[in-house]
C-alpha cells in the first residue's frame, strides 16, 4: 500500500511532538517541521524511522515552498501546530510583539497551508488541521496579539475549507483549552494557579496532549470524510462554563413553577 504522509509543524515541541508521534502509531510517515533543531532530534529519536524531520520557519516562504517540494508525494494530512505567544498587556505591547505572533501563527499558517494545498489539489484530496486556541473564541488577559491571531486561524480556516471544498481538500480547526504542555508550562508550574484553573474546568482537569491529537486525528481521517469548515473545542466545556461557574443560592434550585427564574 502506497505510503501516506502527514505533515506536522511545530513538531519539534509540546502539542506538535505528540501529535507526529500518535499520527506515526496510525500509520503516517510524519513530516516533521519546526524551528527547533533539537526538539526535531529529540522527536525523531523517540519516534525513529516513522518522521523526516526539517529545520523549516514556517514564516519563510522559500522554506516552505523547499520542503513541500521535498516530500514524495501529496501529504495526506496537514497540521498546522507551529505558534508562539508574547505576553503583555496591550496597552505596553511592542509593535515587534504585536507582528511576531501574527507573523507565526496566522501568516504561517496561511503560508504553509497555501504550499501544501496546491499538492493537495493537484492530488484531488486532504485534510488539513490547524491548530487555533481558546483565544481565538475568548479573549483572555495580556494576551497581546495571540488572541488575534488565533481568532485569525479559525476564520481562515472556514475561508479554506470553502475554497478548496470542490479541490478535494478538507479544512478544520482544533481550539485546545488548558492544556498541560508546551508554552502553559511555565503556568501550571505554579500549584496555586493550576488548582484554580482545573477547578474552573467543568471536566475538573487540565487537558494533554493527547486529548489535542486525538481530536485532530479525528479530524484528519477518514471517519470525518463528511466535516469540514469545523472548529473544534478541547477544552473539558471550559468555555461553556461562564455561567456554571458563578454562585447560586441553593434556595432557588428547587423544582417547580414558584420559584424565581434566569440564571
Ligand atoms: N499549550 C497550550 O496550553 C495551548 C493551548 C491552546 C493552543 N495551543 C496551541 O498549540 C500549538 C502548540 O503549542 P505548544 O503548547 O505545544 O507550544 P510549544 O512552544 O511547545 O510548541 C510550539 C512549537 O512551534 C515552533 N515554532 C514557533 N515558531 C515557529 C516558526 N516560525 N516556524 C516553525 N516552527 C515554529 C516552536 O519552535 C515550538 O517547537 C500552538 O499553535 C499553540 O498556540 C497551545
Amino acid at each position: 500500500m502506497a505510503e501516506k504522509w502527514a505533515v506536522v509543524t511545530g513538531a519539534g515541541s509540546g502539542i506538535g511532538a505528540v501529535v507526529a508521534g500518535a499520527a506515526v502509531k496510525r500509520g503516517y510517515r510524519v513530516a516533521a517541521w519546526d524551528l527547533n533543531r533539537e526538539g526535531l532530534d529529540a522527536l525523531a529519536a523517540d519516534i525513529g524511522d516513522g518522521c523526516v524531520t526539517r529545520a523549516c520557519d514556517v514564516t519563510d516562504e522559500a522554506a516552505v515552498e523547499a520542503a513541500v517540494a521535498d516530500l514524495p508525494t501529496s501529504p495526506a494530512v496537514l497540521v498546522n501546530c507551529a505558534g508562539l505567544v508574547r505576553f503583555g498587556p496591550l496597552l505596553d505591547l511592542s509593535l515587534a510583539d504585536w507582528e511576531l505572533a501574527l507573523r507565526v501563527n496566522l501568516t504561517g499558517t496561511f503560508l504553509v497551508a497555501r504550499t501544501v494545498a496546491r499538492r493537495m489539489a493537484a492530488a484531488g484530496q486532504g485534510s488539513v488541521v490547524n491548530i487555533a486556541s481558546i483565544n481565538g473564541v475568548a479573549a483572555a488577559p495580556h494576551a497581546g496579539s495571540y488572541t488575534a491571531s488565533k481568532a485569525g486561524v479559525i476564520r481562515l480556516s472556514e475561508q479554506q475549507a470553502m475554497e478548496w471544498a470542490p479541490l478535494g481538500i478538507r479544512v478544520n480547526t482544533v481550539a485546545p483549552g488548558l492544556i498541560d504542555a508546551g508554552m502553559s508550562d511555565a503556568i501550571y508550574a505554579d500549584p496555586e494557579v493550576r488548582r484554580v484553573r482545573e477547578g474552573a474546568v467543568p471536566l475538573k482537569r487540565l487537558g494533554t496532549s493527547d486529548d489535542i491529537a486525538e481530536a485532530v486525528l479525528f479530524l484528519a481521517s477518514e471517519q470525518a470524510s463528511y466535516i469540514t469548515g469545523q472548529c473544534v473545542t478541547v477544552d473539558g466545556g471550559l468555555t461553556k462554563a461562564t455561567l456554571a461557574n458563578l454562585p447560586r443560592p441553593a434556595s432557588i434550585d428547587s423544582v417547580g413553577t414558584d420559584g424565581p427564574t434566569g440564571s
